[in-house]
């Protein structure tokens, strides 16, 4: 009929076009999730791995390449970005599509330098008394070994201040540790221009927590809790990754706890965003440590975590994109709250032998269709490409492979039996994820809340 009059109807908000940009196991998460909804009509991806493939269409584009992304939007009539990696948006891409009146889930480049420079963080938490390590700073290798040749305390953590995908912080046991971490950051470079700068921060003692929280400037809806296993290794052993798995939700976190988060370190930080200037539109991603004195910040992240995405939308009952547009517009307050599968959710990353150094790459995956057959299990995509109609890997971080239960341990049955029926050369996980589960507030902790 509108053809016939020779007119269009374009309705954006049932008929919605969402495009997420990023291509790791996230973006393909956050795609599987929003082409659920009713809202949307299609779902693009810039530029997606194998998995999003089929459930989005993918654009061949960068994530950083803000130009031709927002040519795409133009073009496509997009009604919401979604902005997944911290890269896209440490180059303005929301300032961008903000400018051109796109609504977009990703704060700009000022807010996107509570994550891109530890350094400029932890000025403003110290200038906001949010509670964190104390720290220093340096920008010359001699002079941050000279410090820790005379710190009596260990382990000391040295952090490089820029971007390093979750691996440039170094938690040193001793001075020869400490002093090879310097080195590395500094004088090997291993970070790039990342490591001009070194942090090197009073290490606490505790129980890590991460929270998430969308917030479009005032309104804070504080979302599920989502355990990370950080270190590549069993146990908690060695080296920093991007994220080994995941756990959601992360054990109890009582009330107490929960307020104390809330009132010391959420409402603190929004409102020093506001005070600096930063309209944040998304997602605020707090990693604390739950010390003896109480939550104190370990880093801010301004995006999704990855993998702790996949667990939050196989637990998100509701649709998700309304209360992404929200925040976009800065109508949060306006959203019912999300509803939430009781069940927990087990996430085991599969990663290429070698990760987080040295991987290879193109190894042919089977077994995705089986380990689909399993109950419960959603498989999301990470480092994955298609080639000549197969999926090969494509990254240090391959799959996440994602399972419910009716409890934490049904629920880490599935993804494992899952795991095992997919096969590369040189596949592994860790075997002890929602093993290590951290839940509560110190006791201690309680003797020192400030109710005021
Ligand atoms: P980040 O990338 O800053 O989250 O740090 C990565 C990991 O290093 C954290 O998840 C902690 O396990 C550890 N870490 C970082 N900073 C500290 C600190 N000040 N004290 C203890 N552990 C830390
Ligand atoms: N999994 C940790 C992160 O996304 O930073």
């Amino acid at each position: 009929m509108a053809q016939d009059l020779g007119l269009r109807v374009w309705d954006p908000v049932n008929n919605m076009k969402v495009l997420v940009v990023g291509s790791g196991g996230r973006e393909h998460a956050l795609c599987w999730k929003i082409a659920k909804s009713k809202m949307v009509d299609e779902v693009l991806c810039a530029p997606g791995n194998a998995g999003t493939a089929l459930v989005a269409r993918n654009v061949a584009l960068q994530a950083t390449d803000v130009e031709r992304i927002l040519a795409v939007v133009r073009r496509e009539n997009v009604g919401l970005v979604v902005i997944g990696p911290e890269t896209s948006l440490d180059v303005g891409l929301a300032d961008t599509l903000r400018e051109a009146k796109v609504p977009v889930f990703g704060p700009g480049i000022k807010g996107a330098r509570l994550e891109s420079s530890k350094v400029y963080s932890k000025d403003l938490m110290e200038r906001h008394r949010i509670p964190t390590a104390s720290s220093r700073t340096f920008d010359r290798s001699g002079a941050a070994k000279g410090y820790l040749e005379n710190c009596d305390t260990w382990p000391q953590v040295v952090k490089a201040d820029g971007l390093a995908a979750g691996k440039g912080v170094y938690v040193c046991q001793d001075l020869e540790e400490g002093r090879s971490a310097v080195d590395a950051i500094m004088e090997e470079k291993r970070h790039g221009s990342s490591g001009t700068r070194i942090l090197v921060e009073e290490f606490m003692e505790g129980q890590e927590a991460s929270v998430f929280a969308i917030i479009d400037g005032r309104t804070i809806l504080i979302l599920e809790t989502v355990q990370d296993h950080k270190q590549v290794g069993e146990g908690n052993k060695g080296p920093n990754t991007g994220g080994m798995g995941v756990l959601s939700p992360m054990g109890e976190i009582n009330t107490r706890l929960h307020r104390q988060i809330e009132q010391r370190v959420l409402i603190p930080t929004v409102h020093a965003m506001r005070q600096e200037g930063i309209d944040f539109h998304g997602v605020l991603f707090v990693g604390l440590m739950m010390t003896e004195g109480g939550p104190r910040v370990v880093e801010y992240n301004v995006r999704f975590g990855d993998p702790e995405t996949q667990a939050l939308v196989r637990r998100w009952k509701s649709d998700i994109v309304p209360v992404l547009l929200a925040c976009a517009q800065g109508e949060l307050e306006q959203v019912s709250a999300p509803e939430w599968d009781g069940r927990p959710c087990v996430g085991v990353v599969a990663a290429a032998g070698g990760y987080p150094d040295e991987y290879r790459k193109g190894d042919l995956i089977s077994g995705l269709r089986q380990a689909e057959e399993v109950d419960d299990v959603v498989v999301f995509h990470a480092g994955t490409a298609e080639k000549d109609g197969e999926i090969v890997t494509a990254g240090g971080r391959v799959l996440c492979i994602t399972a419910m239960g009716t409890d934490v341990d049904a629920a880490r049955a599935n993804a494992y039996e899952a795991y095992d029926k997919i096969r590369w050369e040189d596949k592994f996980a860790r075997r002890d994820i929602g093993k290590v589960v951290v839940a509560e507030a110190p006791k201690e902790a309680s003797a020192h809340v400030d109710e005021s």
